[in-house]
């Protein structure tokens, strides 16, 4: 396992904060990992909702969780998660994970975007339950640029100190703009 992955340390972050057997959202599948991840968390008793808006990362998915054993374990939906309060009531979600950015390997112009990244952060914070936890790798540079970035990280820091903790961490000794973890608590 290669430690310096910023997928690593939000999944090591997420097992050390979250209970197994929840309710868990990953609202960026791409090749599903994360879906996998919350998968093995949530075990025989929890529930995964998985989003996407291409076919390429539903069926990605669909083929790790079967090559993992994880057959069923997850409801994946091809919708934006923008839209995801459509899909998961208020206050329910132990924790929601965002991997913005582009599906490694796909198409670069189908990628997460401020608007609709910040719409779906707003509402990943209703359905997290008090006590739940959201999970975000932020990228930028190259393709992605840092309009998102700047986007979220300035509507993050706005959040009431009362009702939300949020960490953001950083590589320090490394360059060409490497990923951010951060993480919001709900109070
Ligand atoms: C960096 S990848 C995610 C990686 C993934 N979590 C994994 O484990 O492989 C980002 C994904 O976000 C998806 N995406 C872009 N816009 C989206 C939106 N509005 N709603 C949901 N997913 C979106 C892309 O299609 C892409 O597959």
């Amino acid at each position: 396992m290669n430690n310096s992955q910023i997928t690593h340390w939000c999944h090591e972050i997420i097992k050390s904060q979250a209970p197994k057997g929840g309710f868990y959202i990953d609202a960026t599948m791409g090749k599903g990992n994360d879906t996998a991840f919350f998968c093995e968390l949530a075990g025989e008793t929890g529930e995964v909702l998985a989003f996407d808006v291409q076919i390429k990362a539903i069926e990605a998915t669909a083929a790790l969780l079967i090559e993992k054993g994880l057959v069923d374990c997850a409801t994946l939906i091809m919708d934006g998660h923008e839209k995801m309060k459509k899909y998961a009531q208020p206050e329910t979600a132990d924790v929601i994970c965002f991997n913005f950015g582009y599906l490694p390997g796909g198409d670069h112009n189908i990628s997460t975007k401020a608007q609709t990244s910040i719409m779906a952060i707003e509402q990943g914070l209703e359905i997290l339950k008090k006590g739940g936890m959201m999970s975000l790798c932020i990228y930028s540079g190259g393709d992605t640029g840092f309009e998102e970035r700047d986007a979220i990280l300035e509507y993050l820091k706005n959040l009431p100190p009362k009702q939300y903790v949020v960490i953001k961490n950083e590589y320090f000794n490394r360059g060409n703009n490497p990923p951010m973890p951060v993480f919001v608590f709900k109070n």
